[in-house]
């Protein structure tokens, strides 16, 4: 096969720097504009690739004669799993999942494109590795844009270059699993909703205070008793390879939230004694306050939990949560009283919280894997290994915090202005997409700090009733703006551009709620 292809053969040529670009392909189906709507000159594509040249040079696609391809140059072949799925998920994307193959066209014209080629350039094709903060996505495109369907296994595209790559490495989505249990069909329906945006980190908040539905093997009580219920309400390490190897597939890095020391509660049912007593006077109350940080028997349990933690999400970072600790139950404690006056803290509950995020920190690094925390572990001036990826969450003077972080040289990620699960009349994607993330002071070394960001929909008011509709086409407002062009602004183009997307996310199966008034040519038909 000739990789030099040029229009007008029958050849697409996808030249890929890695495997985990999502490709664009895409399917529309609106025979006419919805009249409110304008048309972007971007047609439908979201997030809007780094460069892009539409033609007016239009080539037919046939579901019974397309084909895609590796080149005979890539570094990958069909022995590339992550590769093969993507072929077919793109084809299926393309001509739907019908088997009909009729067709009045004669075969073989020169406006016919019958094959894509995809070539790996890379050296390491990545192909049965797990993607990670510094993979390629990079990638070069002669884009097929549909412009029209003439049957269902017909669609012409116009010819269409593109050169793309995201602006930031880290895109992520927090979805919760501990408020309401996140049945694993949802969190696979919502992983593919996630490739159709460039997302490329689920961040799995997986326990907390209300439950704790992950099932450890070394400590089988943690969600025996901890989770809502012992074995419906549960990710058995099945599931969780399940969800590993699934967004795998799709380019997604799994990264585990454990938070620790508060948010805490549904831990303390199934492990005795890893919860501080709290103290009414002299007498325990019979409640349980944050993690008990001065029992050695806490970090032996921590060392055990989290050495499986490691071994089970393979992903080089883990997310050790630290935030929001309430101090009133340890104040209470005699105890931790003395212990506190014993090490010359004094009265300053935040540096026993140091102490304990101290040493978790020491015990998860020594698993070799790298950590992610949240902001207040930075603002309590915890000691932190320089690949720490701090996550600014706090709504108030986030800028500043983000000046802060990056001059102290952490990486970081930004999600305060992007928690979804605030709800207001309107359209609130506007706002999240007018957000720029590196619009804070700081040198240009502190800027390239920030890797990403991520959009939060924590669990309180959503289970698998609500959550996809919640989240898109919400969530890609912000999918946008940390893969596209930072001069990608216009809230119109924008606007025209998502309205047919979103129709496009609902074609393919996910529920995802309309921007504003108009229809889809294909409605959500249920399940
Ligand atoms: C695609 O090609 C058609 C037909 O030549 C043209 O009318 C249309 O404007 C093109 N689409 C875009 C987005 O440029
Ligand atoms: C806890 O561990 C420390 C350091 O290893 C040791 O000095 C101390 O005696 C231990 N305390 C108990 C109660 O075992
Ligand atoms: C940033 O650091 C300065 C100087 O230490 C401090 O005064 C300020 O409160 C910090 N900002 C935030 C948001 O924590
Ligand atoms: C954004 O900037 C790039 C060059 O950095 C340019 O090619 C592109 O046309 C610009 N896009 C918009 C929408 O202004």
């Amino acid at each position: 096969m000739n990789p030099a292809l040029g229009w007008g053969t029958t050849t697409f040529l996808l030249l890929l720097a890695a495997v985990v670009c999502h490709g664009h392909v895409e399917r529309q189906e609106q025979w006419e504009e919805v009249p409110q709507l304008g048309e972007s000159r971007f047609g439908s594509l979201w997030p809007l690739p780094q460069n892009v040249v539409i033609s007016p040079v239009a080539f037919m696609l046939r579901s019974s004669s397309f084909q895609i391809v590796h080149s005979a140059e890539s570094s990958a072949g069909p022995g590339c799993s992550i590769l093969q799925s993507a072929f077919r998920r793109y084809f299926e994307y393309m001509f739907g999942y019908t088997k009909n193959q009729g067709g009045n066209t004669k075969k073989g014209q020169d406006s016919e494109v019958t094959e894509l080629q995809v070539w790996i350039t890379s050296a390491d094709s990545e192909c049965d590795a797990y993607p990670s903060v510094t993979s390629d996505e990079s990638c070069e495109f002669p884009e097929p844009m549909n412009f029209l369907i003439f049957f269902t296994c017909f669609l012409f595209i116009n010819k269409t270059d593109v050169q793309d790559f995201p602006r930031f490495a880290h895109r992520g989505l927090l979805l919760d699993s501990s408020r309401h249990f996140l049945p694993v069909k949802v969190i696979l329906a919502n992983l593919e909703a996630m490739a159709m945006n460039k997302y490329n980190v689920f961040h799995w908040h997986i326990v907390d205070d209300n439950s704790f539905p992950y099932e450890s093997t070394v400590f089988p009580d943690l969600s025996r008793k901890g989770a809502y219920h012992p074995y419906t309400h549960i990710y058995t390490p099945t599931d969780v390879k399940m969800v590993i190897e699934f967004a795998r597939m799709r380019g997604i890095r799994v990264i585990s939230e454990f938070d620790t020391p508060g948010h805490t509660q549904s831990w303390g049912k199934g492990q005795m004694d890893l919860l501080t007593s709290c103290y009414s006077g002299e007498n325990p109350t019979g409640s349980f306050g944050p993690v008990n940080p001065i029992l050695n028997s806490t970090y032996d349990f921590m060392a055990k939990f989290f050495k499986e933690v490691s071994l089970v999400f393979p992903d080089t970072y883990i997310h050790l949560g630290g935030d929001e600790v309430d101090f009133t139950c340890w104040k209470s404690n005699p105890d931790i009283q003395a212990f506190m006056q014993e090490h010359g803290f004094d009265k300053d509950f935040k540096k026993l919280e140091s102490y304990y995020i101290q040493k978790l920190l020491d015990i998860v690094g020594s698993t070799k894997k790298g950590y992610m925390i949240w902001q207040e572990v930075f603002d309590n001036g915890v000691k932190l290994k320089p690949d720490t990826v701090v996550e600014v969450w706090m709504g108030s003077n986030y800028q500043e915090e983000l000046q802060n972080v990056t001059a102290a040289g952490f990486s970081t990620i930004l999600s305060a202005p992007w928690y979804l699960d605030y709800i207001s009349y309107g359209q609130d994607w506007q706002r999240y997409y007018k957000v720029e993330p590196l619009a804070f002071k700081g040198t240009d070394a502190q800027k390239k700090l920030v890797i990403g960001g991520e959009a939060c929909l924590w669990g309180e008011y959503v289970d698998a009733t609500n959550l996809t509709p919640r989240l898109w086409p919400r969530a890609s407002a912000v999918a946008e703006r940390l893969w596209s062009n930072q001069n990608v602004t216009d809230v119109g183009d924008a606007y025209n551009r998502l309205t047919q997307h979103r129709c496009r996310m609902v074609a393919r199966g996910i529920p995802a709620e309309p921007l504003f008034v108009g229809y889809c040519d294909q409605e959500y038909k249920g399940l």
